[in-house]
């Protein structure tokens, strides 16, 4: 009997170009196991973003279209389907900068996400689950967002996603303007929500350190180029990482594209 996990989520060779000229994805490709922890890693404008937008259809907005490959969910193609039917199929994205409604209230920015869904009695017991893991919410539940502390908007944006139900949710950099302790107090909910819940995540972040620590598997990602992946605990051994993405190097090198074998490495670029 094989252990391999079911992947959940297939990229596969997409292209992205932005406003019907700028090329930013260049034929990312990456798997998402079923219950696991992901994440693409990468500097700024290396394009995690795009991959996530990619995937939850959100690009329109931004005049980006996918233009090459195939996305799929659970082996079904998903690239013409609305960000509501995504969410219907389980698939919700935390926007990077977390997007709270800064007039709402803490709980009424919850029970936005939760506004496909119908059964008034199983969004209640959803809305206790989210305060369960953050507690933090709970406390300040009649607080208007624009006063609540950086750390308890990204808390109060994954709890609206989660209030979708979703069984895989795209993460954007939510680390982003926190503080270290705060940062680990995300990740730790996170890893707790992917354990009990078996909520699958796939979190797009610049904090290399902290999303190696939780996830499982890494994406490293430059000029919209998967260079590198492998199992979180090997990157993490990785010499090259430890001196391009983990502040231990001092070097002169500072990315693959300084390495010799960085073509090599190129491996998703048929
Ligand atoms: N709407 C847009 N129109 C044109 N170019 C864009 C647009 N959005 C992003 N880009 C470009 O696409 C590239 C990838 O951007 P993206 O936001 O995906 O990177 P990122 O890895 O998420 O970076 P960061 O860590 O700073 O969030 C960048 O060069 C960026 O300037
Ligand atoms: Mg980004």
């Amino acid at each position: 009997m094989s252990t391999t996990p079911n992947i959940v989520l297939n990229v596969n060779g997409i292209e992205v170009i932005y406003n019907h000229v700028i090329l930013v994805l260049k034929g990312v490709s990456l798997n998402v196991p079923e219950g696991k922890i992901a994440a693409i890693l990468g500097g700024n404008g290396a394009g995690k973003t795009t991959t996530l937008r990619a995937i939850s259809n959100l690009l329109k907005g931004e005049r980006g279209e996918v233009t090459k490959g195939s996305i799929e969910l659970r082996g079904e193609r998903i690239e013409n389907l609305s960000p509501a039917d995504l969410v219907q199929k389980g698939v919700v994205q935390v926007m990077e900068g977390r997007h709270c409604f800064a007039h709402l209230t803490i709980e009424e920015n919850l029970m936005t996400g939760s506004y496909t869904r119908t059964d008034k009695a199983e969004v209640a017991r959803n809305l206790e689950k989210v305060y369960n893991y953050f507690p933090r919410l709970k406390t300040r539940r009649t607080s208007q967002a624009a006063y609540t502390s950086g750390g308890e908007q990204q808390m109060c944006a994954i709890g609206r996603a989660l209030m979708a139900n979703p069984s895989v949710v795209l993460l954007d950099e939510p680390s982003m303007g926190l503080a270290p302790q705060i940062v680990e107090e995300v990740f730790e909910i996170v890893k707790d929500l992917n354990t009990k819940e078996k909520v699958t995540f796939l979190i797009a972040e610049q904090n290399t350190n902290m999303a190696l620590k939780y996830a499982d598997y890494g994406y490293i990602m430059e000029s919209g180029r998967i260079v590198m992946d492998g199992a979180a605990s090997d990157l993490r051994n990785n010499e090259d990482v430890k001196e391009f993405y983990l502040g231990m190097g001092g070097g002169e090198r500072k990315s693959f594209k300084d390495v010799k074998s960085y073509k090599r490495r190129k491996r998703w670029l048929a």
